[in-house]
């Protein structure tokens, strides 16, 4: 399996991309995960991307693109991928294009997970995830059994600092401006493919599968 899922902040990119993964053994990649241990760690990288995140803002392409090839050339990903918050500008779209010509491991569709705005502020708000094994949690629609405890791994459940309703506009706002045109830019090469993201998480995962062939 070798796809995008796309759609906005909150759209349940994370959510369907772990499932999936798991269940078709194939590399989950997410920039925004990858960028958020950078930030933990206090790298150079991590401390440049977090005034961006912070803000709400896409973080410049070629910083994207070199985490990109490398996590690539790691051997998990020979399997496939899913990627998850990536590509968000044409730049970042193109320089996949290039990436996967390289390595001969062309794209096989694209999901966008349609989900209204009036629903994203309130799914970014009310997310907890798993500080140890990134499990995605609601405390409307997906509590944990145990406040602040991951059922999976007993880790801590933290809350995004970027989850806050004037971040999460300010993103949505990037996504439109940036990251929206990517529907179009995927549709005239025929991989685009499109999923209601209203419907319940294992109805999401259905619809997915069902798309990609899978
Ligand atoms: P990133 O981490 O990629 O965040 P995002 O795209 O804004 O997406 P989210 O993680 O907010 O949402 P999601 O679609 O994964 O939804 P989830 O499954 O968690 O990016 C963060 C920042 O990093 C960016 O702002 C930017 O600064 C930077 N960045 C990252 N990648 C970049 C790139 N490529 N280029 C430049 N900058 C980049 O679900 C959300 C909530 O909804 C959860 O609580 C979940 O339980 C719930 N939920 C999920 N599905 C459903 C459902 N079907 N019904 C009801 N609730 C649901």
């Amino acid at each position: 399996m070798r796809i995008i899922l796309l759609g906005p902040p909150g759209a349940g990119k994370g959510t369907q991309a772990a499932t999936l993964a798991r269940e078709e053994g194939v590399a989950h990649i997410s920039t925004g995960d990858i960028l958020r241990q950078h930030v933990r760690e206090g790298t150079p990288l991590g401390k440049a991307a977090r005034e961006y995140m912070d803000k709400g803002l896409l973080v410049p392409d070629e910083i994207i693109l070199g985490l990109v090839r490398d996590r690539l050339a790691q051997p998990d990903a020979r399997r496939g991928f899913i990627f998850d918050g990536f590509p968000r500008t044409v730049v970042q779209a193109d320089g996949l294009e290039r990436l996967l010509e390289e390595l001969q491991m062309p794209l096989e569709a694209v999901v966008n997970i349609v989900v209204p705005d009036t629903e994203l502020v309130e799914r970014a708000v009310g997310r907890r995830t798993c500080k140890e094994c990134g499990e995605i949690y609601h405390l409307r629609t997906r509590p944990p059994q145990k406040e602040g405890v991951c059922d999976r791994c007993g880790g801590e459940l933290v809350h995004r600092s970027d989850d806050n309703p004037e971040t999460v506009r300010a993103r949505l706002a990037e996504y439109h401006a940036k990251t929206a045109p990517l529907i179009e830019y995927y549709r005239s090469r025929g991989l685009l493919r499109e999923v209601d993201g209203t419907q319940p998480v294992a109805a999401v995962s259905e619809a997915i599968r069902k798309v990609v062939g899978a």
